[in-house]
């Protein structure tokens, strides 16, 4: 059984302090296998505001696997968006904007989508489906596999309009040949967690989204501070949100699945 506290979408420069200090608290105390943070550390990409994202990631109990979002890149300035657009990430944050994880029952790769010329929107590159296939090739099938990337693969449920990440079905067909089962993204600032298939007609095998919201700032699209607390215990899943509730995090909606002949079946 592996835990992994899913959180996204830090943006420090907007934070909520007593959600960062409620946060630190709570997993401190909860002690997940693994914390994955799946991009936007930062509002502007300013060195200050890396600073602060490093002092939060090294109050948080290890491993930490993250990743940057479209938010650690430079908008507004034009240089250095484009001659150094992950500069100030690996400078501070983490020198290899593509971590893996692995051990005995998990193995989890980052997948940088973040890019200087789709600002908003992300993209998977060519060499990095290569990856996908690269690093869960060899590895056995007990082991859980998990990709993070920051722009989603799949819309959040209601007819919300928004981009999707760009080459996510050739990233999907990777991760479905490779014993993919879960992928974490966010970008959105909602949380949900859904099946891919319905939104991709050239995948078969079952895989599930989890998609976790702003775990620390005030840029609420309509949630509030989440994070995913998700429990892999096969062939159980389950993806519970924990949600910020004035005084601290509390329940939110939680989704059980089952694995049932290769098919992630909602409980
Ligand atoms: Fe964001
Ligand atoms: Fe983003």
């Amino acid at each position: 059984m592996r835990t992994i506290a899913h959180l996204s979408d830090l943006h420090f420069g907007r934070e909520d302090p007593e959600v960062v200090a409620a946060l630190v608290a709570e997993l401190a105390e909860r002690r997940p296998s693994i914390v994955a943070v799946s991009g936007d550390l930062t509002q502007r990409a300013r060195a200050g505001q890396f600073r602060a994202a490093r002092a939060f990631l090294d109050a948080l109990p290890p491993p930490i696997l993250v990743i940057p979002g479209n938010h650690d890149i430079p908008l507004f300035n034009v240089i250095a968006r484009w001659l150094s657009p992950l500069g100030g990430y690996t400078r501070h944050i983490a020198a290899d904007p593509e971590p893996f994880f692995q051990d005995e029952e998990l193995a989890v790769l980052g997948v940088n989508t973040a890019r200087a010329g789709k600002w908003s929107d992300g993209r998977v590159a060519l060499a990095q489906i290569e990856s996908i296939r690269a690093r869960f090739g060899a590895i056995p099938e007990s082991v859980f596999k998990v990709v993070v990337t920051h722009h989603p693969f799949v819309p959040a449920p209601g007819g919300h309009e928004h981009a999707l990440v760009e080459r996510g079905a050739a990233a999907l067909e990777a991760a479905e040949g490779s014993g993919v089962d879960l992928l974490l993204s966010g970008h959105l600032h909602m949380s949900f967690s859904a099946d891919v298939r319905p939104h991709y007609l050239s995948i078969r095998r079952s895989m599930l989204v989890a998609q976790a919201g702003t775990s620390t700032s005030r840029r609420h699209r309509g949630e509030t501070n989440t994070y995913n607390w998700i429990v892999v215990d096969p062939p159980a899943l389950s993806v519970e949100q924990r949600r910020w509730s004035g005084g601290g995090f509390a329940p939110g909606a939680a989704a059980r699945y089952v694995k049932r002949e290769d098919e992630w079946v909602r409980e």
